[in-house]
C-alpha cells in the first residue's frame, strides 16, 4: 500500500510526467469514443420512411440553400407544446439524416417549413414563390418569380448523388443512373416545389398517430 502510493507521489511532483500521463489517459478516452462513430455510416438511423432525396428533390433542396430560404425559414420543430400544436410532431435528429447540410435554422421571419409538405397545393406553392403578396398580402417574403424560367442542369446531379454515396447515403447504381433524365427538362421552380412537398411527410403519419410528444426524452 505504502509502496504504490510512492509512484502516485512521484507522478504528483514531477507536472512533466503528470502531463505526459494525463496526455495519454485522455487520448484513450477521447479515441473510445470517437472511433466508434468513424465506424459507422450513420450515428443516427432515419426515422422510418425517411429516405435519400430523389434526384429531382434533391436539387431542389440545392436551389433552396443556394437561395437563401433557411434566412428566414427554421426546418426544426421544437419540442413545446405551442410549436407542435401548429406545426405538427416535433422533429428529431432521425428527421434530417440525409440533409447535407441541415437546414433546422434558428431565425423565423416565415413560418417552420419542417412539415409543409402537402400544406398547401403545388399550384399554390407556384404562385406564391411567384408573387408572396398576391396570396398573403402583408407577407415580406421575396418573389423568386425567375424559378419559373430557369431551367436545371442536370450535368453534375450524378456527381452529387455519387458523393452523398461516399458519405453513406444508399443510392443504388440505378437511381443515379437515372438522375439525370430524372432532372432534364424540368424548370428550378418544379424542383424547389417537389422539394417543399416532401418536407415531413414520411414520417408524419406515424408520429401523428403516436400524438404530439410532449417532452424531448420521449422521442426515439
Ligand atoms: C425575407 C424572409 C424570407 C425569405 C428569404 C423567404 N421567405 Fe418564405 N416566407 C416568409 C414569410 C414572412 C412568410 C409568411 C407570409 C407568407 O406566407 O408569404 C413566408 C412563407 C413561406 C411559405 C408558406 C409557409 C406556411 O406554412 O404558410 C413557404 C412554403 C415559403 N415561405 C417558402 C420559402 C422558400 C422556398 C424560400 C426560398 C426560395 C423562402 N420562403 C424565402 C419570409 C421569407
Amino acid at each position: 500500500m505504502a509502496g504504490g502510493y510512492k509512484y502516485f507521489e512521484a507522478v504528483e511532483k514531477h507536472a512533466g510526467l503528470l502531463g505526459i500521463l494525463t496526455a495519454i489517459m485522455v487520448s484513450i478516452g477521447g479515441l473510445a469514443e470517437i472511433t466508434p462513430l468513424f465506424m459507422a455510416a450513420h450515428t443516427v438511423k432515419p426515422a422510418e420512411g425517411v429516405k435519400p432525396y430523389g434526384a429531382l428533390r434533391l436539387a431542389g433542396k440545392d436551389i433552396y440553400v443556394r437561395e437563401g430560404c433557411y434566412l428566414c425559414h427554421s426546418q426544426q420543430i421544437r419540442a413545446l407544446r405551442a410549436e407542435t400544436e401548429r406545426y405538427g410532431p416535433y422533429s428529431v435528429a432521425e428527421d434530417s439524416v440525409y440533409d447535407r447540410p441541415f437546414q433546422w435554422g434558428s431565425k423565423r421571419t416565415g413560418p417552420d417549413l419542417a412539415r409543409v409538405g402537402g400544406k398547401y397545393s403545388d399550384e399554390w406553392q407556384r404562385l406564391h414563390l411567384r408573387d408572396p403578396r398576391s396570396l398573403v398580402p402583408e407577407s415580406n417574403m421575396p418573389a423568386y418569380a425567375w424559378l419559373s424560367q430557369a431551367m436545371l442542369d442536370p450535368a453534375d446531379i450524378e456527381a452529387r448523388m455519387r458523393t452523398l454515396r461516399t458519405l453513406g447515403d444508399p443510392y443504388t447504381d440505378a437511381d443515379i443512373a437515372g438522375a439525370q433524365a430524372a432532372v432534364s427538362g424540368h424548370t428550378e421552380m418544379e424542383a424547389l416545389i417537389a422539394y417543399l412537398q416532401g418536407l415531413g411527410v414520411a414520417n408524419m403519419p406515424k408520429t401523428a398517430a403516436a400524438g404530439t410528444h410532449a417532452t424531448p426524452e420521449a422521442a426515439p
